[in-house]
């Protein structure tokens, strides 16, 4: 049984470290139009991304309406207000959905960037002046790297999980070897 309160600390001090705060909710809340008018065009290119790599294709193929539907409330619910232990968990069970499907970490990785650029062009287009565009940039950048973050640590435990398992080693004793510091030649 995975313990995610560890990973939800981990989660509220990365927030803290970010100063991700009232400010920041204050600034997505703002941007929720913008979502509803630039997130489906958004959410239409990140497929087509998808569409271009064998690897992800066969993963989408045959049901891109569903999974842009999913990922249009996803982008809603970046902008919903409420960055608590509920969109912790609505997080890490996103993560694990690309776990259960064997998708390599590294393209949820790098197709946040999709995200992350194409919003920064709409921002840019819609907000009043530079410095409206450098809040909500900055809020916007926070919470989709506080995304990566907990779809990240929803891998680790993963693949801790699975060495564990099939090991049969102690999960602590698997944790304190990754923790050995390496000897400097
Ligand atoms: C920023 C990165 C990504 C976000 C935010 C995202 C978002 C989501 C969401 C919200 C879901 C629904 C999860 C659920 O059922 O609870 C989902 C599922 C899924 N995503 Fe992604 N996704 C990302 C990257 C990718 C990539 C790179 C692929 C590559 C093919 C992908 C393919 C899928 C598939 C196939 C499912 C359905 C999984 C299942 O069968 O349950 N996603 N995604």
């Amino acid at each position: 049984m995975v313990d995610t309160d560890k990973a939800f600390q981990t989660f509220e001090t990365v927030k803290t470290l970010l100063e991700f705060g009232p400010n920041d909710e204050v600034e997505l809340g703002k941007m929720t139009d913008l979502i509803e008018r630039h997130g489906p065009k958004i959410t239409d290119e990140f497929y087509s991304s998808l569409a271009k790599f064998p690897d992800t294709a066969k993963q989408v193929e045959g049901r891109v309406d569903a999974l842009k539907a999913t990922h249009r409330a996803w982008m809603r619910g970046l902008v919903g207000g409420d960055y608590g232990r509920g969109y912790f968990d609505s997080r890490w069970r996103i993560g694990l959905a690309h776990v259960r499907i064997g998708l390599d970490p590294f393209w949820v990785e790098s197709v946040m960037s999709i995200i992350r650029s194409h919003m920064a062009v709409a921002i840019a287009t819609e907000s009043a002046d530079a410095a409206e565009a450098g809040r909500r940039q900055a809020a916007f950048t926070k919470i989709c790297d506080l995304d990566l973050l907990v779809i990240n640590l929803s891998y680790g435990e993963d693949r801790l999980d699975r060495l564990t398992e099939f090991t049969g080693m102690k999960r602590n004793l698997i944790e304190n070897i990754i923790r050995i510091p390496r000897k400097t030649s």
